[in-house]
């Protein structure tokens, strides 16, 4: 379809006074390596961006040029006039406050929105004698950058093998198809995961701490495609069985000794000891210089994750030998 097919000025209008000779539909022949082209720069716009319609190769002497929204150079469609004798700009009922026509015919828009979209057309009147004025369309069409999705998650800080979560691929389109991405990989059908409403919506019926991501989604339409930043979950977990090290159970008298104990867990666990189910200090670290006999007992290391809800302790039996000196004391004094 070139532009002559383009559909004829109607003749009901009522700012015809402005174009003076619109029902003279006569087209004229531009010499084809002065073909009239318009580009729109950039050529994929993004929503709240400007463009502009830059037009090529307008001719000379023209009286004016009408900019319409659509194929349809009728009043409605109608946004802006530029009428080259005393450099008038006339808006018409299509003119959101956007838009800007320069005396080289190029429209400016700015502040693009997602009802931008779609074919414009330029009009341009040419006065190829003192009583007869010439009319042809050309037309452009705005393309959209597809916007950058994003991620909702319904639990920022889901607990692990407990909270069911669901995250959500923003924007909504019936236009889009939906990909889910886990650490760069495109998520695999598993039965764990389930999809419904068009793949826009990933739930986990329960996610553990090996899954906390990078999660990215990706929207598609017939042209191209577009990736959320990467969100990384927080799952809460543990406390795990905590260690205490080091391992060894027996000691000498008059040692150092330090015992230090150790959890797996998201927050960080709280830590207390006991020495024979008798509270000893909160922490990680129990230290005691220069244990003596009497330090031999059960030594227990609690842990306790208050975001989780749970706890867990490990103990282990420590001997401590009597000095030398002492052990020796029952042979210097036989019964
Ligand atoms: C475009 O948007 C900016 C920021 O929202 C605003 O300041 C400016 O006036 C807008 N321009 C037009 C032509 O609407
Ligand atoms: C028309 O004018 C606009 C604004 O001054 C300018 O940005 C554009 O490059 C011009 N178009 C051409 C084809 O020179
Ligand atoms: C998140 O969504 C899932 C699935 O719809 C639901 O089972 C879960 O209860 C929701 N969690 C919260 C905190 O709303
Ligand atoms: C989907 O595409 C159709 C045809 O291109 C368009 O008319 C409609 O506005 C689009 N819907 C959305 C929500 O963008
Ligand atoms: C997490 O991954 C590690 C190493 O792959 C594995 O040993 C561990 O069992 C996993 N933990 C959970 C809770 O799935």
């Amino acid at each position: 379809m070139g532009p002559l097919s383009a559909p004829p000025c109607t003749q009901r209008i009522t700012w015809k006074g402005l174009l003076l000779t619109a029902s003279l539909l006569n087209f004229w022949n531009l010499p084809t390596t002065a073909e009239v082209t318009i580009e729109a720069q950039p050529p994929k716009v993004s929503e709240g961006k400007d463009v502009l319609l830059l037009v090529h190769n307008l001719p000379q002497n023209l009286p004016g040029y009408f900019w319409y929204k659509g194929q349809l150079t009728d009043l409605y469609h109608y946004i802006i006039s530029y009428i080259v004798d005393g450099k008038i700009i006339i808006y018409g009922p299509a003119y959101s406050g956007r838009e800007t026509v320069y005396s080289n015919a190029s429209l400016l828009i700015q502040n693009v929105t997602r009802e931008d979209a779609g074919t414009y057309t330029l009009h341009i009147i040419k006065r190829s004698d003192e009583t007869r004025e010439e009319i042809r369309y050309f037309t452009v069409t705005l393309y959209l950058k597809l916007p950058k999705p994003y991620i909702t998650i319904n639990n920022s800080k889901p607990r692990e093998n407990k909270d069911v979560l669901a995250f959500t691929c923003e924007p909504k389109s019936e236009n889009y198809t939906y990909t889910w991405w886990l650490n760069g990989q495109s998520l695999p059908v598993s039965p764990r995961v389930k999809r419904p409403i068009e793949n826009r919506i990933l739930i986990l019926p329960s996610v553990t701490r090996n899954e906390t991501g990078p999660y990215e989604c990706e929207i598609r339409d017939g042209d191209g495609g577009m990736r959320s930043d990467p969100v990384t979950l927080n799952v809460l977990y543990g406390p795990d069985l905590p260690r205490i090290y080091p391992s060894f159970t027996y000691y000498r008298s008059g040692q150092n000794f330090d015992l230090s104990c150790f959890a797996d867990s998201n927050p960080p666990a709280q830590y207390s000891w006991t020495i024979n189910g008798k509270f000893q200090l909160s922490g990680q670290k129990l230290s005691i210089s220069q244990i003596t006999t009497k330090h031999s007992g059960l030594y227990a290391c609690s842990v306790h994750n208050s975001a989780t809800g749970k706890e867990s302790s490990k103990s282990m039996t420590v001997e401590v030998s009597a000095p030398p000196g002492i052990g020796r004391l029952p042979l210097l004094n036989p019964i």
